[in-house]
């Protein structure tokens, strides 16, 4: 890091530095490189869409900013969309600004309705940063992110483990809260019968099941929300990302049935459900229906996954525009020889996993420029 800067240094930066971006590219200098990273999965719908421009300026100039205060039409009309675009039985919503804050609020919630201080989480998963949050992530074990203890009792059900579900739900527990496809652990999908034991070992001992689809929703993983896939209904969910297409947002949902438990003041935020933030979940959850981007997601994700094994990678694991490449070198020294030829992936926490997570309007052409600089770097 240059010493001139005053950004405090925590982040290994990548070896380039967009100046700007466009579509499915970003620009660096004279190069054009073609972003399977999308920020994170929050560049759900690229750079620059005209839908997201026009949403910007018409809600900036209409409504910057208001609270909580007051009812907002513009906050309506999100939560409705959402709740329409979610999974059956959802039908609250609690805006907030990141995925951490859906999280907490949806683990503080569980503990409260249920009485319980007891949650389970899966080995690998991650959750985000703030207390709560950090308390179910798997990497923070031992650690969490620098607080002495947790806020509550934690403990992890080893991945698509059968026994240790009916061993470990019981009556002490107020939440399992899991990501269906684990994002940050490499794009590893979760067995969807394991989701659904889950599911029915949560409704057999009163537990509430969280889906934290911050990664894997909107859209990413080939359906509105990764957990229908598994046909499974969730009593919360988290959603961030490219719920805003870039803007800072978020939303924790639940059923009409837990929702009734909560009374003025239970829950609040400054920002979250601002004007802007809601004009642009609307408009989001508008282009991805109106452009049949779910669709596109499922043919290209298919046709990368049929091109496996190929060059470096030895096997695919995960959903959609989420997928994990398992390599036979490190994912970090790929993703250095991919951005090489103009194509930026992410890496995980799996050193051998490159992650996937492109926006949801790539193009065939974008998909075979990755398959034919895999197949150009060889198998190595
Ligand atoms: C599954 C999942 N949950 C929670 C978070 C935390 O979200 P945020 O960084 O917006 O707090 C992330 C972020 O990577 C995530 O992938």
């Amino acid at each position: 890091m240059s010493s001139s800067s005053h950004l405090l240094d925590v982040y290994p930066y990548l070896p380039f530095r967009p100046e700007s971006a466009e579509g499915v590219y970003l620009m660096a200098g004279n190069r054009r490189i073609i972003d399977f990273y999308g920020g994170h999965a929050v560049a759900g719908l690229g750079y620059g869409h005209p839908d997201i421009v026009r949403t910007i300026e018409t809600q900036a100039r209409r409504l910057f900013f208001q609270s909580n205060a007051v009812a907002l039409e513009v906050r309506e009309e999100a939560a409705r969309r959402l709740v329409n675009f979610a999974p059956q039985g959802l039908e609250l919503v609690f805006f907030v600004n990141s995925g951490a804050e859906a999280n907490e609020n949806a683990l503080r919630l569980a503990c409260r309705v249920t009485g319980r201080s007891r949650i389970l989480a899966i080995e690998h998963g991650f959750h985000g940063r703030t207390a709560a949050a950090a308390a179910v992530t798997w990497s923070a074990v031992g650690k969490w992110y620098g607080f002495p203890r947790t806020p509550f009792d934690v403990d992890f059900i080893p991945r698509n483990d059968s026994a240790a579900v009916a061993a470990m739900v019981d009556a002490s527990v107020a939440a399992v809260i899991l990501e269906p496809v684990q994002g940050q652990a490499g794009a590893f999908d979760l067995d969807a019968g394991f989701l659904r034991e889950i599911a029915a070992a949560c409704q057999r001992h009163g537990a509430l099941l969280i889906a934290d689809e911050i990664q894997t929703g909107m859209g990413r993983c080939g359906a509105p929300f990764a957990i229908e896939l598994a046909g499974v209904r969730p009593d919360m969910l988290t959603v961030a990302k490219s719920l805003g297409a870039g803007f800072p947002c978020s939303a924790l949902m639940m059923t009409r049935e837990l929702a009734a438990s909560l009374k003025h003041g239970d829950l609040g935020t400054t920002f979250g459900g601002g004007p802007l933030a809601s004009a642009l979940m609307s408009t989001v959850i508008e282009v991805i229906e109106r452009d049949r981007l779910i669709d596109n997601v499922q043919v290209l994700s298919r046709e990368i996954i049929e091109a496996m094994p190929l060059g470096p990678v030895e096997a695919v694991q995960g959903k959609g525009f989420l997928l994990g490449l398992r390599c036979r070198r490190p994912a970090r020294q790929l993703l250095e020889e991919l951005l090489r030829r103009d194509i930026l992936v992410g890496t995980s926490a799996d050193p051998a996993v490159m992650r996937l997570l492109p926006p949801l309007t790539l193009e065939r052409g974008h998909v075979h420029a990755l398959l034919n600089a895999l197949a150009d770097i060889g198998p190595g």
